[in-house]
């Protein structure tokens, strides 16, 4: 049996931040891959960047930075965001990376031997931001008919593509694989497009050089879209030396993308496929887009803070990814606010499932010393309730494997709010007054734990963190907490010992978080940024003195795998500086050299040295760090 899974988020382009949207498809995936994980198939989950085309040349140019200067802290960012985001990614490719764009110009090679790419000469429309050819019935108005923005008209030397002669085969593929595109409406949609006549596609260009080079004829990069695509296959070994995971893992299971890029995976990329007889992807999934509303008319909120790092650190990663993947049915379009986000919060996790679980571990301390050694008094209203619980795991998995991720949440609150509901019906506090009733009131408080423990195994996906949590507070050991115990009643053996612990979802004030919220949009417009940065005055920059110094001595600090210890002159006095950068500095790199230090901080001892102020140097990324050098300016300067 194949047992292995495959899943692909599509490349980001890093010509911007990572955002929300960004992080829509992405936790998406992330959550199908745990599900997956969860299940015992041996999954890889595949996601990356797209670093080529003539956008990012661009928008590198206008920074004044080499594109590959340019992009780098971008992607860190992206890979820090889906660190931040519990992101459970296998592997991470960079079209950067070497051994792609060796693959790239393999396939290149290896469709123009087959016949399936020729020369000829490109004249039509291009959209940069969406990196895409359009013909003049597509382009009408000069606009994309894809972003609504201005599209431009090229005319250049290009390689094709001979995608024409794949329509009908495309159309018996959707025939004889219906699920091969999801939603139906996407479907619908592609076999428009297809009906309308596919024109050969334009796959190199030559007015700009960021790209892999066409092995054969150097004027000309590989269109971004095909370098892209191939992503797919080439982050597995196809192509390279070590195939074995494409080997293993290909064809994938399914390539989640947003609705606008499915016609260039539905389409273009099986008919790549297709000419280099390798297998096809199983299945294409379009989902929406959460588009950032204004908050609504009768709104107190003065727009909307939508940057993923500043709703993680307010109200928690797993709160997050609750709401992107409840909110709004993963093939539809959906608003993302504030406020419903809040409410989200407030409502499903504050008041229904983190008010179940502290309510039951609470009452169990309360009257049983937090260890529960009975259930035999069952009731006959015990039965809907185990019988609902026995039954989630069949229901939640029908929507999980239709990427259904709303209705399977949905699925697991119709038994959070029935075991709420059963606490009101049960009364355990009356129970608790009665000496005779106390057997009764375990059983009860045994059932609880005992739907919490299912409810917790099946959100683990969804919310991984919160998910064992609650496994603790239950002191549900991890062997009754798998994907397989998530179908079976009374796993919990008695005497389990449950602990109370902090509230897993504080209820937020609305008004006051729409207030604190505001203040982050008003700060947020007046610096521009897209990161909140918190001002200073002029007086507190003027407390700290920037001065030129030389570095006149540097050893390693022995007792120290991090240190140096330099020796520097600002033209008056010499003093020692303690400095964090030994691993990426050798001491031969910086004696003689010019840089910038703080030099009014308080001294501190560092390992055995008193350090009398401080290196500047920048983080340019995770792992490197660049001092700043300014060896043209004269020693002694003081920097405003
Ligand atoms: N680089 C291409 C994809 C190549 S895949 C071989 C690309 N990059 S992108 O960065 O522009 O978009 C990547 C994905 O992010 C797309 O699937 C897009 O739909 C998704 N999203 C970007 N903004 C989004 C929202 N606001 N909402 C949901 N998804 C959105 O296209």
């Amino acid at each position: 049996m194949r047992n292995t899974y495959y899943i692909t988020t599509p490349i980001y382009y890093p010509s911007g931040q990572a955002h929300l949207g960004h992080s829509y498809s992405t936790v998406a995936a992330d959550v199908m891959a745990r599900y997956k994980r969860m299940q015992g198939f041996d999954v890889m989950f595949l996601t990356g960047t797209d670093e080529h085309g003539q956008k990012i040349e661009l928008n590198a140019q206008k920074e004044g930075l080499a594109p590959k200067d340019y992009i780098d802290p971008i992607v860190d960012n992206f890979k820090r965001l889906w660190k931040l985001l519990g992101i459970s990614y296998d592997k991470f490719i960079r079209t950067t990376d070497d051994y792609h764009k060796k693959a790239v110009q393999k396939i290149f090679d290896d469709l123009y031997k087959k016949g399936e790419i020729y020369k000829g000469k490109y004249s039509g429309w291009y959209c940069t931001p969406c990196e895409s050819f359009f013909t003049d019935v597509q382009a009408k108005d000069g606009k994309c008919p894809d972003c609504g923005r201005e599209v431009k008209k090229e005319e250049e030397e290009s390689y094709f593509f001979k995608l024409s002669k794949y329509s009908e085969k495309l159309l018996k593929l959707y025939e004889e694989n219906p699920n091969f595109i999801q939603p139906e409406s996407r479907k619908n949609e592609m076999i428009k497009f297809i009906e309308d006549g596919l024109d050969d596609l334009c796959v190199s260009r030559t007015s700009f050089k960021w790209g892999i080079p066409v092995n054969f004829d150097k004027d000309h990069v590989v269109y971004v879209w095909l370098d892209a695509l191939t992503n797919y296959i080439t982050a597995q070994g196809y192509g390279s030396e070590d195939d074995s995971d494409y080997k293993k893992y290909w064809p994938a299971d399914v390539h989640f993308v947003g609705k606008e890029i499915v016609r260039f995976h539905a389409v273009i990329w099986p008919a790549i496929l297709m000419a280099l007889d390798l297998p096809l992807p199983k299945r294409i999934f379009g989902h929406g887009w959460l588009l950032f509303g204004d908050g609504g008319k009768m709104s107190k909120s003065k727009g909307n803070v939508i940057d993923p790092n500043i709703l993680c650190k307010r109200y928690g990663v797993d709160s997050i990814r609750y709401f992107l993947m409840r909110e709004i049915p993963f093939g539809s379009d959906g608003t993302f606010t504030n406020e419903s986000l809040i409410n989200r919060i407030n409502f499903d996790l504050a008041n229904d499932l983190g008010n179940l679980l502290s309510r039951s571990v609470a009452m169990i301390e309360k009257y049983f010393d937090g260890c529960i050694l009975e259930n035999s008094e069952f009731s006959n209203i015990d039965n809907d309730l185990i019988n609902m619980a026995k039954s989630l795991q069949s229901e939640y998995q029908k929507h999980m494997d239709n990427f259904h991720f709303s209705a399977a949440l949905d699925k697991i609150w119709l038994l959070v709010s029935k075991s709420n509901k059963y606490i009101d019906e049960n009364m355990p506090w009356k129970l608790a007054k009665e000496e005779e009733s106390k057997s009764r009131l375990s059983t009860v408080l045994y059932n609880l734990c005992e739907c919490l423990r299912i409810i917790s195994i099946l959100l683990f996906p969804f919310m991984p963190d919160s998910s064992k949590k609650i496994q603790h507070q239950l002191g549900a050991k991890e062997d009754i907490c798998k994907w397989e115990s998530s179908s079976k009643w009374g796993m919990l053996p008695l005497g389990f010992k449950v602990k109370k612990e902090e509230l897993l979802f504080p209820r937020i004030d609305v008004d006051k978080e729409i207030e604190e919220l505001n203040k982050i949009i008003e700060n947020k417009d007046e610096n521009n940024n897209d990161n909140i940065v918190k001002l200073i005055d002029i007086e507190d920059f003027c407390k700290v003195d920037l001065k030129v110094v030389k570095i006149e001595n540097c050893e390693h600090i022995k007792k120290s795998k991090k240190l140096l210890k330099l020796t520097v002159n600002d033209g008056k006095n010499t003093r020692t500086i303690a400095s964090g950068i030994s691993n990426y500095y050798s001491p031969e790199q910086l004696i003689g050299r010019h840089v910038v230090i703080v030099s009014n901080l308080k001294p501190v001892k560092l390992c055995g040295v008193e350090s009398h102020g401080m290196i500047l140097a920048a983080d340019c990324s995770e792992d490197d760090v660049k001092v700043i050098f300014v060896d043209e300016i004269p020693v002694g300067s003081k920097i405003r």
